[in-house]
C-alpha cells in the first residue's frame, strides 16, 4: 500500500494528526453505539472464566501502553496485573500462576522479544492442568503479523499503517484497546456500576474532538516554544498515577527523534535522587491533570522550579495558580483523570516532533532505530 504525506512535512506529524480518527475507529470497533452489549472485543469466553491475574509483555512504547493498561485493569476491573519488558521476561519469567491471561502488546506484531516471551509462556503451560492452560491475547495493529498467527485471540488496534519510526497513533490505539478490555472486564466482574460504565464510555466518545482542539490550538504555540530549546541537552518529564507512563512516553519520543537526553519520572520520586540533576538548563515538563494526584504533582513541580528549572505544564487547569507556577502552559481540554492520557500525550508528541524538526533531524527515520525490531 502506498502511504503519502498529504502535505505534512513528515509522516510523524501526519500520524499525530490522524489520532482523532484513530480514536473514532477504535470507539466504533470496541463500543459500537448500536450493539446490545456495551463492548464488543470478541474475546473467547474461556478467557474470562475464573480470571485471577493478568501479565503483559511488551517493549518500548507498547510497554508504556501496557503500564496505562495495568492502571486501568487494576483500578477499574480490580485484577492484579503485572507488566514486564519482554526482553527481561525471557530470562527471568515470573512464576507460573493459575487462571492467568497473558497479553502481548506489539504494534508491528513482529518484535522478536515479545514473540519469544509469548511462545515461552505457551510452551511452559503445555500439558499442565486446566487452570494453568495458556490464555494468550495479542494487542496489535497488524492482525496478519507473526503475532496474529501465534496467539489465538487478537484485539486489533485500528491505527492504520504507521510509517514514522516513533510510534504515535498506534500508541493511542493501544490505549483505546486497554480501555475496551478493562471496561469489558470491569462490567463482567461488576467492579463498576452500569452508570459508571456509561459515564466512562460517554467520556471516551468526547475524546476525538478534544484531540482536535489540542492540535488546533496548541501546535503553533509548541512550534514557537521550541525555539527556546535550541541548546537544551536534558529534559525531565514528570507525571503520577495514570500519567506516569505518559511521562515515560514523552521522554522516549524526545530521545528517539531529537537525540536529547530525557527522563520520565514519577513526580514523587524526584526528591529521592533525580532532583540533583535540576538547574536552569534542564526544563521540566509536568503533567498535572485534575484528579487524585493534581495537588501532589503541583507541589513536586514547585520543588523543581525552586531549583531554577523552567517548568512546562500540561494541564487542563487554566487558572491563576497554574499560570503562576508554570513558565509555560500547554492546556489540554477538561477530561476526567482516568481518560486523560489520551489527551496529555498529544502535546508531548508535538514537543518532541517540533524540537527534532527544528534541529533539522530525520524525524521519520531516526538514527540507529528501525520500525520493528525483529532481532533479539
Ligand atoms: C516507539 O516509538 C519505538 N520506536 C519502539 O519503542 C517500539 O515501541 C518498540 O520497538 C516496540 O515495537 P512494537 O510495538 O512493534 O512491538
Amino acid at each position: 500500500i502506498m502511504v503519502e504525506k498529504q502535505g505534512f512535512k513528515h509522516f510523524m506529524l501526519k500520524e499525530i494528526y490522524e489520532q482523532s480518527g484513530v480514536v473514532r475507529a477504535c470507539l466504533e470497533a470496541y463500543f459500537p453505539a448500536s450493539a446490545e452489549k456495551p463492548m464488543t472485543l470478541g474475546l473467547p469466553e474461556e478467557f474470562y472464566a475464573d480470571l485471577e491475574q493478568i501479565q503483559i509483555v511488551a517493549c518500548g512504547t507498547s510497554w508504556h501502553a501496557a503500564l496505562v493498561g495495568k492502571y486501568l485493569l487494576e483500578q477499574l476491573a480490580e485484577i492484579p496485573t503485572q507488566v514486564q519488558y519482554a526482553s527481561e521476561f525471557r530470562y527471568a519469567p515470573s512464576p507460573m500462576t493459575a487462571n492467568t491471561l497473558t497479553i502481548g502488546v506489539t504494534q508491528s506484531g513482529e518484535t522478536a522479544d515479545t514473540l519469544v516471551a509469548l511462545s515461552m509462556e505457551k510452551e511452559r503451560r503445555q500439558g499442565k492442568e486446566a487452570k494453568y492452560q495458556a490464555r494468550l491475547l495479542g494487542i496489535t495493529n497488524r492482525p496478519e503479523s507473526t503475532l496474529g498467527q501465534m496467539v489465538g485471540s487478537i484485539i486489533n488496534t485500528h491505527g492504520g499503517i504507521e510509517i514514522g519510526v516513533a510510534a504515535t497513533k498506534t500508541f493511542i490505539a493501544q490505549l483505546m484497546a486497554f480501555y475496551g478490555l478493562a471496561l469489558d472486564l470491569a462490567h463482567r466482574r461488576q467492579t463498576i456500576t452500569a452508570e459508571r460504565l456509561i459515564e466512562i464510555i460517554a467520556g471516551l466518545r468526547q475524546l476525538p474532538t478534544k484531540i482536535e482542539a489540542i492540535l488546533e490550538t496548541q501546535e503553533r504555540y509548541i512550534e514557537q516554544l521550541v525555539h527556546d530549546f535550541a541548546e537544551t541537552k536534558d529534559f525531565i518529564f514528570l507525571g503520577r498515577g495514570i500519567n506516569f507512563p505518559i511521562a515515560l512516553e514523552g521522554a522516549l519520543k524526545l530521545k528517539e527523534i531529537s537525540y536529547i537526553h530525557a527522563e520520565g519520572y514519577p513526580a514523587g520520586e524526584m526528591k529521592h535522587g533525580p532532583i540533583a540533576l535540576l538547574d536552569v538548563k534542564v526544563p521540566v515538563v509536568a503533567i498535572a491533570m485534575p484528579g487524585s494526584v493534581y495537588e501532589k504533582v503541583i507541589s513536586n513541580a514547585q520543588e523543581a522550579k525552586a531549583r531554577d528549572s523552567r517548568l512546562i505544564g500540561v494541564t487542563s487547569v487554566n487558572d491563576g495558580e497554574a499560570a503562576e507556577i508554570f513558565n509555560d502552559l500547554i492546556p489540554v481540554g477538561e477530561v476526567e483523570e482516568i481518560l486523560s492520557p489520551i489527551l496529555t500525550v498529544i502535546p508531548l508528541q508535538l514537543l518532541a516532533y517540533h524540537i527534532a524538526a527544528r534541529r533539522g533531524l530525520d524525524v521519520d527515520q531516526p538514527r540507529n532505530l528501525a520500525k520493528s525490531v525483529t532481532v533479539e
